[in-house]
């Protein structure tokens, strides 16, 4: 028997199988992912109750449904020219990607870092299609012991991707099952306990992990450092956004003025996931007061309704603001007692408000907390406290 068949035939084999299946059977991971339901949406806007956005009379609430899911996986571009956008990433990628190939291996391991609804998801899945093989999606969460990723490490193809999402959330002993598959495509097994107790090298195929992340300072160094290619994404510019908003409305077969695409890519907080779903709201509302065409009027009054505001910030975005403008008076504060104000969670804080937030230049990250820069409380329409006007 190969090491390999003596593995797979091995009781620590089955178990890994058995608890893969209970716990996370592969068909559930990937519809889990990939409706959206859960690891994709999790830090979003409107995906929890008390994010919703709200309108200054009528409270709206935007939350992620089971059509804003499908509606995603219709809109994700699967090829790289599809892609809009992050022009050097993408150009690097093509590099890589055609290298590859050209040399019939496997690509080199890929990180993707950024907040959430950048691409990250989609750019896995575009690398799978571009090289031509398989696909596999699981998420650092799922994975709960060795086994878990060792069961689907040994059932890869020659070639195929793994997409790991949230790779910074991975258990340290998953991670150290990791290591030697990454580097040198092995995977070391325990056989049998105690004294009967050894290990076994096994061969894994070629395959290239692809991992997403929203920041690569949460990953270990040693992870981090065994990927051969990290790119970071960042928000997208006004004009990007419009060709997304532009191109998801044609698949749906919305009417939409040149403005009003503009408008909405204006107020996406820089995020395709949140153009498209803003672009779904705004078609609603285009329907049901007009007649299912959308101009910048209605985009303008739609997005009102919803409680955008002119920057695209939301609900969270501004009660943020508020709290730095008005109950801490523009002094630092720190994360935990910003959380608690607020009530929200310290890596949603950091994940998804706090880096456009600081992007647009309306708080500042100090030693000693965050502070609200004097532009915030113009764009709350407050007075500065006396003390950040002195120093103005
Ligand atoms: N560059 C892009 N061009 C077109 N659509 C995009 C782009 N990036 C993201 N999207 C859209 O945004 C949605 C969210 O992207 P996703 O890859 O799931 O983000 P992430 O995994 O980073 O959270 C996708 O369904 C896709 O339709
Ligand atoms: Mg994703």
């Amino acid at each position: 028997m190969s090491p390999r068949e003596e593995y797979l035939a091995s009781p620590s084999y089955n178990l890994a199988k058995q608890l893969d299946h209970n716990a996370n059977s592969d068909e559930q991971n990937v519809s889990e992912l990939e409706l959206g339901t859960d690891t994709e949406t999790k830090n979003d806007i409107g995906s929890k109750g008390n994010t919703g956005l709200k309108g200054s009379n009528i409270e709206v609430e935007i939350v992620p449904d089971q059509n804003d899911t499908s509606l995603e996986l219709t809109l994700r571009p699967k090829r790289l020219e599809d892609f809009v956008g992050q022009n050097e990433l993408r150009s690097h990628l093509e590099i890589i990607l055609k290298a590859a190939k050209q040399r019939g291996q496997a690509a080199d391991h890929i990180l993707f870092a950024g907040p959430p609804g950048l691409g990250k998801t989609t750019l896995a899945g575009i690398v799978a299609q571009e090289m031509g093989v398989g696909f596999r999606i699981t998420s650092g969460p799922v994975l709960a012991r060795g086994g878990d990723l060792a069961s689907i490490l040994t059932d890869l193809n020659d070639g195929d991707v793994l997409f790991v999402d949230e790779i910074h959330r991975l258990q340290r002993t998953v991670e150290e099952v990791l290591y030697p598959a990454m580097e040198d495509f092995q995977l070391d097994v325990l056989l049998g306990k105690g004294a009967m107790a050894r290990s076994i090298r096994l061969d894994l195929p070629r395959f290239t992990l692809v991992g997403a992340t929203t920041r690569t300072g949460l990953l270990t160094g040693p992870l981090r450092d065994r990927f051969g290619h990290v790119s970071y994404l960042d928000y997208y510019p006004v004009d990007d956004l419009t060709h997304i908003v532009t191109r998801a409305a044609n698949v749906l077969g919305v009417e939409i003025a040149h403005e009003a695409a503009i408008e909405i890519a204006r107020r996406s907080r820089g995020t395709p996931r949140i153009a498209n779903r803003l672009l779904r709201r705004v078609r609603d509302f285009a329907e049901v007061k007009g007649n299912g065409v959308v101009t910048q009027k209605s985009a303008d009054d739609a997005l009102k309704l919803y409680g955008v505001d002119s920057l695209g910030l939301d609900r969270m975005d501004r009660q943020i603001l508020i709290a730095l403008c008005q109950r801490f008076k523009g002094r630092p504060v720190g994360l935990s007692t910003l959380c608690v104000s607020v009530s929200e969670e310290p890596e949603t804080i950091e994940d998804v408000y706090e880096p456009y937030l600081l992007k647009l230049g309306l708080i500042e990250r100090t030693p000693r907390g965050r502070i609200a820069t004097p532009l915030a409380f113009d764009h709350l329409k407050l007075d500065l406290p006396w003390t950040l006007a002195l120093e103005e």
